[in-house]
């Protein structure tokens, strides 16, 4: 029978790219997305007509509002039977250094970024004995740099808390988690932008899409890995060259 993952801010970009990933090994796509309805209507489409057996579904909420993160695993269950895989994708990155955040942004990022993927992991391991939990991270989390300072503290949360599910959830469940470094750029921003950052990083190129996908498939393929960080960032998260 066809494996099921739910993916949070799916319609375009990473989260596009992971949910392509995985319907094109066999599995079944709940698509969560907030704002993006044009792309992720499109998007099932697209995955329908290529996927003819499988099934797709549409899943909209605002990761902001705790109820209405609270009713996405079950109306997920409702639709698609269940949930193998759920991955914490979706997520703001907007920049602010720590005497320029205003709490009402802090609350904003902190929401988005961690409380709704702790909410997901809490109820996808209240309601399912076994599965995978992959959350997405950032390769930023090694540093202390505050210009992404609520955005970098939420990820670092992310992250102890992917240690203590796996600890909690296991060996049902999986927790792992995936730092992606300089992937794609911002949506008002081209290539070049990235390919400036990478100058000074190891491996001296932007990543792109492929080594975040090649560690989903790792971290699916390793079922003895749990509470474990994938760092596919060309080497970022080793500092700079100088
Ligand atoms: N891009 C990179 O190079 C890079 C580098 C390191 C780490 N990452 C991490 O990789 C993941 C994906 O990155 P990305 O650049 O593809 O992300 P993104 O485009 O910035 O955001 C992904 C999705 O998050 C959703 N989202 C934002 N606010 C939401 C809310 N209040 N409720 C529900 N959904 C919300 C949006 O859905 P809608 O569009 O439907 O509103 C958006 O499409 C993120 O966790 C990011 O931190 C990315």
């Amino acid at each position: 029978m066809a494996r099921t993952a739910l993916i949070t801010g799916a319609a375009k970009r990473i989260g596009k790219a992971i949910a392509w990933h995985l319907a094109s090994q066999g599995w079944n796509i709940a698509i969560h997305y907030k704002t993006s309805e044009t792309e992720a209507n499109r998007f099932l489409s697209e995955l329908a007509g290529s996927h003819p057996d499988q099934k797709f579904e549409l899943f909209k909420a605002d990761l902001n509002q705790p109820d209405e993160v609270e009713k996405l695993i079950p109306k997920v269950l409702q639709a698609m039977g269940t949930i193998d895989m759920l991955v914490n994708n979706a997520s703001v990155f907007e920049p602010a250094n720590l005497s320029q955040t205003p709490i009402e942004f802090f609350d904003r990022l902190m929401n988005i970024n961690f409380r709704a993927p702790f909410i997901l992991t809490r109820n996808f391991a209240l309601t399912f004995r076994s599965g995978v939990i992959v959350n997405i991270i950032d390769s930023r989390i090694v540093t202390n740099q505050s210009n992404f300072a609520a955005y970098s503290l939420s990820k670092k949360a992310l992250w102890e808390m992917t240690k203590m599910a796996a600890l909690e959830f296991g060996p049902g469940i999986r927790v792992n988690a995936i730092a992606p470094g300089l992937a794609l750029p911002p949506e008002d921003k081209g290539d070049d932008y990235l390919w400036k950052l990478a100058g000074n990083i190891a491996m001296k190129r932007p990543g792109g899409l492929y080594p975040i996908l090649k560690s989903l498939d790792y971290i699916l393929d390793n079922d003895y890995l749990t509470g474990q960080l994938l760092f596919c960032d060309g080497g970022e998260n080793l500092g700079l060259k100088i």
